[in-house]
């Protein structure tokens, strides 16, 4: 039966013909006023910053200019290319300027009527490091357009410190000690997949292999049951949702007031009946769910929280509803951090050499790798705090809003947003000498003149990331039994990975493609 004859009241024949005709009225009936009311937006103007300017085409266009930025993925290297065009010169020109002369060293730009950024190590801390009640800059509707209230996107204080409160004690540098042989254990095995894969005998892609790891050392450590996407040899999609939750949220974000939000998520409910982002939620929840109830084999970070929520006010529901956020918020930093760092590594031969060089003195395999030994390792360490310094895992910081208060000599209006740009911060010439430059020897050379606390991957203040150690511990572990076991060539297609790589909240990073040897298993290991 065909199926005009199966819904013989629906459409006719004649009628369908006309099909394109009707939805080309029907998407003009929803499009045009949409658009009009975009362009209504843009028109109105914003308040008026001493000292934040805007490029050229957003003082006349109030933002379009880097609103395009956003939905290109380009906005990290926009807000860069901002600061440096319309910062305030310092006087005299630095002298480690790069070039000395060209740069104008920026405090803060309006990169759109209602939106500051700021690259400064001052800026950051008068942004995130405000305590006290009245001010505090809090998180903007970005993150409520992310998920439920969470510690992630909760603006309201006296909630967020609750939460805080029960999961830090248990991240802090003290407890991860505990949680070595865990994560030492999920490399082993990843190790022996990479392997495995190797015999196919072409280039592997690490991208999904290293997310893979990264998932099971974070559920692991935090919920004390590996998900199994190490054997299983890529993520479920479950796990891989929030750099789409983020991209719809940046595309949302920039048509923010103007009644297209709604429209969107009207048309998206309308398409998708059970979408993807509500089961990969239900799947998250299912798992943490069976986690509360299992019965544990080691002191994992459930079973302390669990114990120290006893004397909190959370309920379990918000419990759960926070490991899901935590877990979430650690998957794609930890591993985009790793992948950034092979492939910077393997780049720049000299640093491969050093790094090589040190590693594989103090450690004749794996196994013998411990971090005790590798928080003493000067070259490691430089490499990672550079890796992220140059490609911050959260290249933009968080919008906040104002207020009402300074930010870097600025005063900025209660209501105006504002944020580090991460990006920018790592990249400014009043801090670091040649700042485009991947040089981990500034991290170890006594006479660098470089502002070191002027790299903050992981923010600072209450809002900052709260798996800062762990993520760390992560990344020593990983990346020292890399470079001890395998000697590799990058071959894929994104020559350079800084300039190259689009950027929804967090970096969508290029084909971590390499060939590699398996050092130990050949003779001259
Ligand atoms: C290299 C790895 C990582 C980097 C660079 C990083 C960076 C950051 C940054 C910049 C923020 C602030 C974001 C904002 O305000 O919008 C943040 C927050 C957060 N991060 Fe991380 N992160 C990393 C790994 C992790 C891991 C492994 C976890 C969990 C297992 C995690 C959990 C969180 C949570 C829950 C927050 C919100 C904290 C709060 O608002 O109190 N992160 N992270």
């Amino acid at each position: 039966m065909s199926l005009i004859m199966a819904v013989p009241h629906a459409f006719s024949v004649a009628e369908l013909k006309d099909l394109p005709t009707v939805l080309v009225s029907a998407l003009s009936f929803i499009l045009i006023p949409g658009a009009l009311i975009f362009c209504l937006q843009l028109l109105q103007p914003g308040p008026v910053i001493k000292g934040a300017k805007g490029s050229l085409i957003d003082q006349y266009l109030f933002g379009i200019e880097t609103k395009l930025g956003f939905l290109s993925g380009r906005s990290a290297y926009k807000f860069n290319a901002l600061h440096e065009k319309y910062g305030t010169p310092t006087t005299p020109p630095h002298p480690i300027s790069d070039p000395p002369l060209t740069l104008l060293l920026g405090n803060i730009v309006r990169f759109a009527p209602n939106q500051l950024s700021s690259n400064t190590l001052k800026g950051m801390r008068n942004i995130y490091g405000a305590a006290g009640k009245s001010n505090v800059f809090l998180k903007t509707a970005f993150y409520k357009a992310i998920s439920r209230r969470n510690i992630f996107t909760a603006q309201d204080i006296h909630y967020h410190a609750t939460v805080r409160k029960l999961f830090a004690p248990s991240l802090s540098p003290g407890c991860m000690a505990a949680h070595e042989p865990v994560i030492k254990g999920c490399i082993a095995r990843f190790h022996d997949l990479v392997k495995t894969r190797m015999q196919r005998g072409s280039a592997l892609s690490l991208n999904d292999l290293y997310y893979s790891l990264s998932v099971d050392m974070v559920s692991e450590v935090l919920l004390g049951k590996s998900l199994g996407c190490i054997e299983r040899g890529r993520p479920f999609f479950w796990t891989e949702q929030l750099p789409r939750i983020f991209y719809w949220a940046t595309i949302r974000d920039q048509f923010q007031g103007s009644g297209i939000p709604t429209m969107i998520k009207w048309m998206l409910r309308q398409i998708l009946r059970k979408g993807i982002r509500q089961r990969s939620e239900e799947a998250r929840m299912r798992l943490i769910r069976e986690q509360l109830k299992a019965t544990h084999t080691r002191r994992d970070i459930m079973v302390e929280v669990m114990e120290r929520s006893e004397s909190s006010t959370l309920p379990e529901d918000e419990i759960a509803e926070n490991f899901s956020a935590i877990m979430l918020a650690g998957f794609h930093t930890t591993s985009h951090a790793i992948c950034a760092t092979i492939w910077l590594v393997l780049s720049h031969p000299d640093v491969r050499a050093e790094l090589q060089t040190e590693l594989r003195g103090a450690f004749t395999s794996t196994d013998d790798i411990s971090l005790d030994v590798l928080a003493k390792l000067p070259w490691l360490n430089a490499v990672i705090t550079e890796a992220l310094r140059v490609y911050p895992p959260v290249p933009l910081g968080g919008a906040r809003v104002s207020p009402g208060a300074y930010v870097d000599g600025v005063y900025v209006p209660a209501g105006v947003e504002v944020s580090t740009s991460l990006y920018a911060l790592h990249h400014n010439s009043e801090y670091f000498a040649n700042p485009y430059k991947f040089a981990p020897e500034r991290w170890i050379d006594p006479a660098s003149t470089d502002k070191k606390e002027a790299v903050q991957p992981f923010l600072l203040g209450s809002r900052s990331c709260i798996a800062k150690y762990f993520a760390q511990q992560m990344l020593l572990l990983t990346l020292a039994s890399f470079f001890v076991e395998f000697d590799g060539t990058y071959v894929g297609r994104v020559r350079d990975w800084t300039t190259d790589s689009r950027c929804y909240a967090f970096w969508e990073i290029p084909d971590l493609k390499v060939r590699l040897q398996d050092r130990m298993a050949s003779p001259s290991a």
